[in-house]
């Protein structure tokens, strides 16, 4: 990859061409702040999968030789370009803000193979001990202060400085710890910020990635992969919610969700009939926990064969979806990729007769194992097989379903790994597994996605496990096989607010955690804890211990309940934020720095975040506690529960015994509320109650009918709430064109 000397430069349309030595590369402007470096190791003509059309924004860049190398100079940066393609980006006060590592690796001391053999006879992974040059490699110089945010589901902590990661989507059901570099999704994607600026990077690249943010060194950060192009954007801005924007606008944002999506949903890998249904739902409505929906995980099907139903213990297809639906249940299921190899079975004799399965070089389907056995694997690359996935979803919309969630879409496989050379294509192109493996979730959940909009009309729900960049325009995700661990109700807070800042921002972890046995004090502070969680849904696993509410204790069901009507009475705000989101990308969880960006208290913490920008939620997350330490960056603050009054910019104890969940509401706020339903749907939203807190604020708030896209035609409402020091609330209406609400009231219960 050393290009050498820079021989010469051209300018072409929208690029500029750098002539070296040993090859070639290039740079794009896509806009005053985004520039995409290019070395086309692999292929000339890249076309990425997560940036879709032109996003190509009218900029000035002038360029000028130098003895060494090109100056580039733009409206927002100035860029330097040297041998070997040695970038250098400045701001126009010729600060540097980014720049690449020349002098090479110094690459750790690879142990012996003796040594890999004793480690790996003990079952440990010798991988990360492992150290070598990959075949495309960037390097960027660290200073003392700079700290990563990003990389989406990445296990840990929200800086990443120091650690090591990598991008292959995997199915890990072993415990998430810091110490595992890769879960189910991968999105290259990271902000790095410095002591006085912030810059991110996008490595657009599908090939098994790696990231090293100091680890190896102080001195520089490392990004490699197995193979395609050098292609990165580097992403400018004053602040790290400017860098959000930008990489939303290029990857694009989190779709309107239909609100119902937004309140409760209750699952369990377990229920194995009809009546476990029935009687979780019934559950839900007896102890008057409100909920949307009851998912069926892969026991409805029948041999786990997809698009099919298991009449033996599920009843007759559609009967319980038609039956719960009268009491405000939405029917969501579980899809995965794996099709069963079963002659006379219709997904597989259809993709057999049109050649939609991936293949062995040899030209055989190929085959490996997943739930249902033997299974082959949809080529979802092409658009024709996305075409036949998406209109395959009717076996389900006829029966009533409403929303699907895409599982085992890494693709996971359980006779190992895919190999490499499985045959894949993406769009017209064939290629193989290792470019494809990382964005397999993704074509499928464009399927998915595309399906059922057309088949619904409305705003789909589609939640998948694995991901790349971009995902986010068709998918909601969760974090996958977490487990009943404190530490995994401790890593909510940061892998929630990672997912939101690389552009996820309707996600959520299995609440009580997925394996392992949950208890009632930690089943208590995770649904404190999700309350905001932007997908919010309870799951666990076959043989676990199971984690409906009333399940544990009275105490239990009733501290659950305060939370789940908490959420109900918050959707409105969370609702908001969605729309919100759609202009500026902006998270619903979002980590603290992202507002306080000069506050270094917030650099590093890990177990408070804020919903929106004025509501703080600091959780209780350790076992046994009862208080906590709660930091609250500076304005004054008021206590949700009892209304008390803090100036920020200060550390305070909170007494929290379970129960409590410290939240906090910034002074100048107005935030909209609905009282607590049973379920989104159960009667008109005909009140907006709005929580205020002493002094001047402005907020706009968005309705419209909550489920389809008549408000792309204009059916919404926009209030603007204006309130002054004399706290007297003026609305106006900056659009009309939704049924309004009856009343609009103030309640300042805080
Ligand atoms: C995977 C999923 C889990 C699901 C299970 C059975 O482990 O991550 O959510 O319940 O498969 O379908």
């Amino acid at each position: 990859m050393k290009l050498g000397a820079l021989k010469n430069f051209k300018e072409c349309k929208d690029k500029l061409e750098l002539i070296y030595e040993n090859g070639k590369a290039n740079i794009y402007f896509v806009s005053d702040e985004i520039v995409r470096f290019e070395i086309p190791c692999m292929t000339d003509d890249y076309v990425s999968v997560a940036v879709e059309g032109n996003k190509k924004i009218p900029c000035e860049y002038k360029t000028e030789k130098i003895s060494d190398g090109v100056n580039i100079s733009g409206t927002k940066t100035d860029i330097s370009v040297r041998d070997d393609f040695a970038v250098e980006i400045r701001d126009k006060s010729g600060k540097v803000i980014m720049k690449d590592y020349s002098k090479g690796r110094i690459i750790p001391q690879t142990i012996s193979e003796k040594s890999v053999k004793l480690l790996e006879a003990e079952g440990h992974s010798a991988s990360s001990y492992l150290h070598s040059d990959y075949k495309v490699q960037d390097l960027k110089c660290i200073d003392k202060d700079d700290l990563f945010y990003g990389l989406g589901d990445k296990t840990g902590y929200l800086n990443k400085r120091e650690y090591y990661f990598e991008n292959w989507n995997s199915d890990i059901p072993l415990a998430h710890t810091e110490a595992v570099p890769a879960l189910y999704k991968s999105i290259p994607f990271f902000i790095c910020k410095k002591k006085d600026s912030v810059y991110g990077l996008f490595y657009d690249n599908t090939y098994h990635g790696y990231f090293d943010f100091g680890k190896e060194n102080s001195s520089y950060f490392v990004y490699g992969a197995d193979d395609g192009n050098l292609n990165y954007y580097f992403i400018y801005g004053e602040k790290i919610t400017d860098i959000i924007e930008k990489y939303t606008y290029l990857t694009g944002r989190t779709p309107m969700p239909q609100l119902w999506t937004l309140g409760y949903h209750q699952c369990r890998w377990g229920y194995e009939s009809a009546n476990d249904i029935r009687e979780v739902a019934h559950g839900m409505r007896e102890n008057r926990i409100p909920c949307e929906s009851v998912q069926y995980d892969i026991d409805y099907m029948d041999n786990f064969k997809v698009f099919t139903w298991d009449e033996e213990f599920y009843e007759k297809k559609g009967k319980l979806m038609e039956e719960l639906s009268h009491d405000g249940f939405k029917p969501v299921v579980i899809i995965d990729p794996g099709t069963k190899k079963e002659e006379g079975y219709f997904m597989y004799d259809q993709g057999i007769k049109n050649d939609y399965f991936a293949k062995s070089p040899d030209g055989s389907v190929y085959v490996n194992k997943v739930w249902p056995g033997d299974a082959t694997f949809p080529d979802f690359g092409r658009k024709e097989v996305r075409d036949w996935w998406a209109e395959s979803h009717k076996n389900l919309t006829d029966m009533g379903v409403m929303a699907v969630w895409n599982d085992m879409n890494e693709p996971a496989s359980f006779e190992g790994p895919l190999p490499d050379d499985v045959v894949f294509h993406i769009e017209e192109r064939e290629t193989d597994h290792r470019e494809v493996h990382n964005v397999y979730a993704h074509f499928m959940d464009i399927a998915t996605f595309t399906g059922m909009k057309k088949l619904t009309g409305r705003r789909p729900l589609v939640i998948t496990r694995a991901c790349y960049a971009g995902t986010q325009k068709y998918a909601a995700v969760w974090t996958g096989d977490n487990q009943s661990l404190w530490s995994h109700l401790q890593m909510l807070i940061p892998q929630l607010c990672s997912l939101g800042i690389s552009g996820y921002a309707l996600a959520g972890t299995d609440i009580g955690g997925f394996g392992a046995n949950s208890n009632s004090e930690l089943m208590c502070r995770w649904i404190e804890a999700a309350v905001f969680s932007p997908f919010f849904r309870n799951h666990s696993a076959k043989g676990s211990r199971a984690q409906e509410p009333w399940k544990f204790n009275d105490e239990t069901t009733d501290i659950y309940r305060k939370y789940v009507e908490l959420r109900y009475k918050f959707l409105p705000y969370i609702y908001d934020l969605f729309y919100q989101c759609q202009k500026t990308g902006l998270p619903i969880m979002r980590p603290l720095v992202l507002h306080y960006e000069d506050d270094e208290n917030t650099f590093n913490l890990n177990d408070e975040f804020l919903v929106g920008e004025n509501l703080l939620v600091s959780p209780v997350v350790m076992q046994g506690a009862t208080r906590k330490m709660v930091y609250l960056p500076e304005g004054t603050w008021y206590d949700y529960w009892t209304g008390e009054k803090h100036e920020g910019k200060c550390y305070i104890i909170k007494n929290a015994p379970l129960g409590v969940c410290p939240m906090y509401i910034k002074a100048g706020s107005i935030i909209p509320t609905y009282e607590s339903v049973q379920y989104v749907g159960e009667k008109p939203y005909d009140k907006l109650i709005l929580l205020t807190t002493p002094g001047a604020a402005e907020y706009v708030h968005y309705q419209d009918n909550g489920v389809d896209y008549k408000y792309e035609d204009g059916e919404y409402n926009l209030y603007k709430f204006s309130k002054g020091s004399d706290e007297k609330l003026s609305t106006e209406m900056i659009h009309e064109g939704y049924k309004k609400y009856k009343e609009v009231v103030i309640e300042n219960d805080v």
